[in-house]
């Protein structure tokens, strides 16, 4: 088999993570302080592949490239391809088309994480040879994602796009495989009625065309981080995995269990309880710091409690008298609170912000 690619999506609109998304990639949204996108990458890396294109938006596709550079950071070599609309990941596969060549490839979601890489899939891609290689993951809520039938275990018979009736539990996990049939497939299918080329009618129409392909049903977790409460679980899963690392200054603090506290972080009279990360350079004052907590670098937390939260850097909040929980801040967001002013509220905040007083 020739060279195997990497094709990663992160173009789109992130409509669904706004206000983060007016100003910033929702795929460079750290999640245990490293951008999702990155997660992608890395697996790719691992899994052997060397060259990787990355799907990018003209809104956002400076920071993602930004961010992301040439790739030696991960050891491979990255080809950024602009998407000038998001018109669906059929259409994405096909604007990548001349980096992609004749190549087979791996497609993944640059939103999504997957737990445990895909080497292993890259392996049974490699051994099989199906035409389309797709992973499954049993969901409650098959409704809300492109659900598959199975012929047996071996090949799929039917994927639906949000079914009304959902035939199986079995929901497309975002990280497929393909070989270069998909893109005849992908010219020959039309726009649905959300106006965008959708990836289960190229590959339903390479079952039709009696083509294999292959389904596997995924072993661990997989997130789509699209949503706020997604991307909250996201960090929680992965920061379930870290080790206790402190490389910062405690002074009159105490961690527990499993929390890194980065280089140059300083913990004044403040407790933290872990699974959690404290960025570079970030100082917490008199406050709590509680599980799946990931503070970006350069944050300020004073006199308060933060929770089941991911601040991005640069955040700082203030004298709270309740526990901020479950909450995303965007970059260099202040909240803050005057002691002298218990009752009062004031707020400057952006589009499409949502505040839960409790
Ligand atoms: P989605 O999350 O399905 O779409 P979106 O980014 O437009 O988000 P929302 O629904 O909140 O508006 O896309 C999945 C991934 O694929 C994501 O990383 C963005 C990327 N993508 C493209 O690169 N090109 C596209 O045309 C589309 C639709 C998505």
């Amino acid at each position: 088999m020739e060279q195997l690619r990497g094709l990663i999506l992160s173009g789109g609109k992130g409509t669904r993570l706004r206000p983060i998304t007016h100003t910033s990639a929702k795929q460079l949204v750290p999640v245990a302080n490293k951008p999702v996108l990155f997660y992608g990458i890395e697996a790719m890396a691992a899994a052997g592949i060397k060259e990787i294109g990355i799907i990018i938006a003209p809104e956002t596709g400076d920071e993602i490239k930004a961010v992301a550079g040439d790739g030696s950071q991960f050891g491979v070599e990255i080809t950024y391809i602009l998407q000038d609309e998001p018109l669906g990941l059929a259409h994405a596969v096909l604007t990548a088309e001349p980096f992609l060549r004749d190549a087979p490839f791996v497609m993944y979601l640059g939103d999504n994480l997957l737990q445990g890489g895909i080497a292993e899939l890259v392996d049974a891609f490699r051994a099989n040879e199906p035409e389309a290689l797709i992973l499954l993951t049993p969901v409650p809520d098959p409704e809300n994602y492109g659900v598959a039938e199975l012929n047996g275990h071996n090949t799929v018979k039917r994927l639906v796009e949000k079914p009304q009736e959902p035939a199986t539990d079995l929901a497309l996990v975002g990280v497929y495989m393909f070989t270069p049939q998909i893109h005849q497939a992908a010219r020959a299918i039309e726009p649905s009625a959300r106006g965008e080329l959708e990836i289960t009618d190229a590959i339903q129409h390479l079952v039709d065309e009696g083509r294999r392909v292959e389904p596997h049903i995924v072993s661990g977790w997989w997130k789509d981080t699209g949503r706020l409460e997604d991307m909250l679980e996201a960090n929680r899963l992965i920061l379930e995995n870290v080790e206790q690392q402190i490389d910062g200054e405690l002074i009159e603090s105490q961690v527990e269990g499993r929390v890194i506290v980065e280089a140059g972080a300083r913990l004044i009279r403040s407790t933290v309880r872990g699974p959690a990360i404290i960025g570079a350079g970030a100082t917490l004052t008199d406050c709590y710091v509680g599980p799946y907590t990931a503070i970006a670098e350069g944050c300020a937390i004073e006199r308060a409690e933060v929770e089941h939260s991911i601040l991005l850097a640069g955040s700082s909040v203030c004298g709270l008298d309740g526990r901020m929980e479950s909450s995303l801040l965007g970059r260099n967001v202040a909240i803050r609170r005057d002691d002298r002013q218990p009752r009062a509220y004031r707020f400057m905040v952006g589009d499409n912000s949502e505040i839960g007083i409790l």
